[in-house]
């Protein structure tokens, strides 16, 4: 069924706006509980699209998950053997992050046949140092008819030096080794705090892995893991959007079970571009003081400014007060929410991997059409603040990885529906 956000803009959001779970953080996680043994209860898992594909992917490989119950944001797990070791085709078309069972299986059953992701709407985004890695550890990686299909009787630790810090790279590399015979040390690994989740959820299971978090995380294997509770932390992309949504809307809006920590980078631009800016321990508020400074972004891994807000930021810096640059080093076409913006009076040229903005006095509302999770949220945040109505289309794209948004903007005063097309 093909649905549609309506939003009538120009309402300044105000209020206080919960933070889900981490869709990255609980997907790894997910995938990470086939390295155990016996039950696992996560909490805060947030109720998006992309979680209930990690459910069906984990159910096709024989894993006994729990329908959503009364609480959609518990999943319990419970492992006994797989039955099926093939992250088919149709799963993982719909969702790249599904190759983070490669390691969990590969680690735990000695074999795995994933089907090879393909190209994305924000870039190639190959799998090339996952695979060079669990080579070097020992599995013999073959490519036959679209699947990888990866084999070793037992892991081997081995050091790892990463060219880039691919955060699933990180992620699939770490599961291995919790089960590998001996020590695996990944140099220039991703410091995500997704990474740090699952390295916390990987030792409540039993195994040892240290230094996530920072650029070398060891990990020593050890012969099993057990079935842990353990709960997702929030949602930093999220925060961070709900966080644009105040400053974009003239706004003052406070997000709260968030960590404040994990977004430095954002909150800084946010001070630089005039809003007031208050934290607390798992808190933030946003507060917008007139019109924005022009403030440019460069997209990095963590701790730099996050890729995943970058959508979000330019959608801000249409309004600013001047020019400003935002650098994308992450994806190397990560700018399809710039025509759609355009479609709504955005000026925005767009030169390799820079898009440089000049702030406009007002945009006007528009038919327009989601490409990716987060230019979906960025062309949200141009509708709240657009003249009329925006009609945003292709809204299963948001629905992946934002839970209930419309319900939550609502709350804070914005003007916005869901229809059937
Ligand atoms: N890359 C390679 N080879 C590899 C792995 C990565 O060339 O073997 C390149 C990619 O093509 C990309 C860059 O390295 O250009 C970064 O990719 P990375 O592996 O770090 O990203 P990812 O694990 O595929 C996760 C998030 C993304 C987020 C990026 C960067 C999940 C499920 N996905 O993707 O989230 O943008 O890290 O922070 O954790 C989203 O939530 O909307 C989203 C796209």
């Amino acid at each position: 069924m093909m649905e549609k956000l309506i939003i009538k803009g120009g309402r300044r959001l105000s209020g206080t706006v919960l933070t889900s779970g981490a869709k990255n953080a609980a997907l790894p996680i997910l995938a990470a509980t086939i390295l155990t043994e016996g039950k696992s209860r996560l909490l805060n898992v947030p109720d998006v699209v992309d979680i209930d594909s990690m459910r069906k992917l984990l159910s096709t490989l024989g894993v006994a998950v729990s329908s959503p119950g009364e609480d959609r944001h518990i999943i319990e797990v419970n492992i006994g053997a797989l039955s099926r070791l093939e992250a088919p085709y149709d799963l993982v078309r719909k969702m790249r992050a599904s190759v983070v069972v490669l390691g969990p299986m590969l680690a735990r059953y000695g074999r795995a046949r994933v089907s090879m992701p393909g190209g994305c709407a924000i870039g190639e985004r190959p799998i090339d140092m996952h695979l060079a890695a669990l080579a070097k550890m020992g599995a013999t990686i073959e490519i036959d008819h679209g699947y990888i299909e990866a084999r070793a009787r037992q892991l081997v630790g081995a050091r790892i030096s990463l060219d880039y810090p691919t955060v699933g790279g990180t992620e699939n590399i770490i599961c291995a080794a919790t089960l590998a015979k001996g020590t695996t040390v990944i140099d220039n690994a991703a410091r995500e705090p997704e990474i740090v989740d699952l390295a916390d959820f990987l030792n409540a299971a039993g195994a040892r892995v240290s230094g996530a978090g920072t650029h070398q995380v060891t990990v020593d294997g050890v012969d099993g893991l057990t079935g842990v509770e353990h709960s997702i932390i929030p949602d930093r992309i999220e925060a961070g959007t709900y966080a644009l949504a105040a400053a974009i809307t003239g706004g003052e809006v406070t997000v709260s079970r968030c960590n404040p920590g994990d977004l430095g980078a954002p909150l800084e631009k946010l001070l630089e571009a005039g809003c007031e800016v208050e934290t607390s321990e798992d808190s933030l508020t946003v507060k917008a003081t007139g019109r924005a400074r022009p403030v440019g972004i460069t997209t990095q891994p963590y701790p730099g400014y996050p890729t995943d807000l970058q959508a979000q930021w330019l959608a801000f810096m249409t309004l600013a007060d001047g020019s400003s640059i935002v650098r994308e080093t992450v994806f190397e076409r990560r700018f399809a929410h710039v025509q759609e913006l355009r479609r709504m009076g955005a000026k925005i040229t767009v030169d390799g991997d820079m898009a440089v903005v000049t702030g406009v006095e007002r945009l006007q509302g528009a038919p327009v059409m989601c490409t990716d999770i987060r230019a979906s949220a960025s062309l949200v945040l141009a509708g709240l603040a657009a003249e009329n109505s925006t009609v945003i289309s292709r809204i299963y794209h948001i629905d992946r990885g934002y839970e209930r948004i419309e319900e939550k903007l609502r709350a804070l005063g914005a003007d916005i529906a869901r229809k059937r097309a």
